[in-house]
């Protein structure tokens, strides 16, 4: 945890708001006597050095037992030297002009605090497991009832700014650390169609909308039995047959969650149907399968041949992509290889 002592919260909200990307943060005020305050990692004063109440803070930080450890970031905002020296009097291990970008202070943060990650390391992990949490949460409810479809908005963008901030292999070796496999599917499958829209250069609505059906296409697999869902091997006619029902169950729990957008609906309906009639449930035929399902059945597949479990070694990007360009017939070619280059990071 990060801790800003301010006196003004309204003024430091952006710096907050930047701190809340890459870490858990708590806002006092410069009444706080940190005693009671738990553990943090490093603390931004964003005070008026120059008041009594503030100094009378920060000393008592100093105080702490820990206090060695803790990187003091201040922000100053009184005249060049005279406010870096009287902050530094006051224990600050870095000052900082109080009119840097908050990005930037975080950057300084993140070197001060931990000096082994970069930003982008830190944004990825909270955003994974902010999106994880939902997850959680969302599978929950589904096994025995319906979701909150507002709060699948709090998924979306989570899995948008850590692709943008970080990019897809930063996502996957974060993800792959989860260990539930549907959760780590899901996510996979969320971060690896935000990599893909990002790369296609489509609008922001449009890579929300495939986000959020990435997000809870296979929700329908929350009221399949563990036994099946998490069997380490391959699974027999019956057991595939029982598989297959999550397609229409996650429809049919979607719809009755109320307030779903089509595509949506359609992404956990169709996710495993293919061009040439040969998916399930519906066995629906090209012109019938529209662009973001085909879009997200690319992902979907990928996905699925990428992940990790400790029965089976995850398997190249390279072997995926050369088995998605075999599927000829059943994916689009032309979004196969478009999908191929984004995540190869090739133009
Ligand atoms: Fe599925
Ligand atoms: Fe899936």
């Amino acid at each position: 945890m990060i801790v800003v002592v301010s006196d003004r919260p309204d003024r430091s909200k952006a710096l907050v708001d930047a701190v809340l990307s890459v870490a858990e943060c708590r806002v006092v005020g410069t009444g706080e006597t940190w005693d009671r305050i738990g553990d943090f990692r490093g603390v931004i004063a964003d005070v008026t050095l120059g008041r009594p109440e503030a100094k009378r803070c920060l000393r008592l930080l100093a105080t702490r037992p820990a206090r060695a450890r803790t990187p003091l970031i201040c922000l100053t905002r009184g005249s060049g030297q005279t406010a870096f020296t009287e902050a530094r009097n006051l224990g600050a291990t870095l000052c900082l002009s109080a009119l840097a970008e908050p990005r930037m202070v975080v950057g300084s943060l993140v070197r001060e605090v931990w000096p082994d990650k970069s930003v982008a390391d830190l944004v990825v992990t909270r955003e994974a497991e902010r999106a994880g949490t939902l997850m959680t949460r969302l599978f929950e409810s589904a096994q025995t009832g319906t979701i909150d479809m507002p709060s699948v908005e709090q998924g979306i963008a989570p899995v948008l700014d850590a692709i943008h901030e970080g990019g897809l292999t930063r996502w996957l070796d974060e993800v792959w650390t989860h260990d539930d496999v549907t959760f780590q599917h899901c996510l996979l499958v969320s971060g690896t169609a935000a990599a893909f829209t990002q790369g296609l250069g489509l609008s922001t609505a449009d890579k929300q909308l495939l986000t959020r059906a990435a997000l809870v296409h296979d929700v329908g697999k929350s009221r399949i039995p563990h036994a099946i869902l998490n069997k380490p091997g391959r699974l027999d006619d019956d057991e595939r047959a029982v598989m297959q029902t999550h397609a229409p169950l996650g429809h049919e729990i979607l719809s009755a969650s109320g307030g779903c957008d089509p595509i949506t609906l359609a992404v956990a309906r169709h996710h495993h149907e293919m061009l040439d009639g040969s998916g399930y449930p519906d066995k629906l035929c090209a012109d019938a399968i529209g662009d973001p399902v085909r879009l997200l059945t690319i992902c979907d597949i990928y996905a699925a041949l990428i992940e990790r479990r400790p029965y089976k070694a995850p398997m190249t990007t390279r072997d995926a992509l050369s088995i998605l360009s075999g599927m000829d017939g059943k994916l689009e070619g032309g979004l196969v290889q478009a999908f191929g280059r984004v995540v190869q990071g090739t133009p």
